[in-house]
C-alpha cells in the first residue's frame, strides 16, 4: 500500500528546508496586518521562553538547561530569525516550527526584528 500524497507532502518539506538554508524563500512585504499577525504568533510560539520583549526571561527560560537567546540585544535581521525558526537549534531546547506556515514564520521574523535594540 502506498499513501498517496505522503511523498510530495515531504519532498515540499525538504525542498522548503533545503532552500531556507541556502537562501530564504522569497519574504512576504512587511505590513502592519503582517506584523501583528507575528506578534500574536510570538505570544503563542516563542515568549514562553524568550519572554514578552525578547529578554530570554520568559516563564520557561529559567528551568532550560540552555538559556534562550536574548532577542534583544543585538539588532536581528529577519531572515535569520526565519531560519532559526524553521530550522531550530539541534540540541538545545529551541525548537523547530517548520510545521508553521512561511507566511507565519515570517510574520514572527519581522516581529522579532522589531524588538533589537535598532529598530
Ligand atoms: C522551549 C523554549 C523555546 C521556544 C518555545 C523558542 N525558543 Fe528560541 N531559543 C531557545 C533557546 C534555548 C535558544 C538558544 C539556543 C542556543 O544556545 O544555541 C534559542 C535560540 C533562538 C534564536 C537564535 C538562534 C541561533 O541560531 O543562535 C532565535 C532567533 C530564536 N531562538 C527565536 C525564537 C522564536 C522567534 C521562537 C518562536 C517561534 C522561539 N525562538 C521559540 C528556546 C526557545
Amino acid at each position: 500500500m502506498t499513501t498517496p500524497g505522503l511523498l510530495p507532502a515531504s519532498a515540499l518539506a525538504l525542498c522548503l528546508a533545503l532552500h531556507a538554508r541556502a537562501a530564504p524563500p522569497a519574504a512576504p512585504p512587511s505590513t502592519p496586518a503582517l506584523l501583528e499577525r507575528g506578534q500574536a504568533a510570538y505570544a503563542s510560539h516563542c515568549l514562553r521562553c524568550h519572554g514578552p520583549k525578547g529578554e530570554a526571561d520568559g516563564p520557561l527560560a529559567a528551568g532550560l538547561k540552555v538559556k534562550p537567546y536574548n532577542l534583544a540585544r543585538y539588532q536581528l535581521q529577519a531572515a535569520f530569525v526565519f531560519g532559526a525558526i524553521t530550522e531550530g537549534v539541534p540540541g538545545t531546547p529551541m525548537p523547530s516550527f517548520a510545521r508553521l506556515s512561511a507566511e507565519e514564520r515570517w510574520a514572527i521574523a519581522y516581529h522579532v526584528e522589531g524588538l533589537g535594540p535598532g529598530k
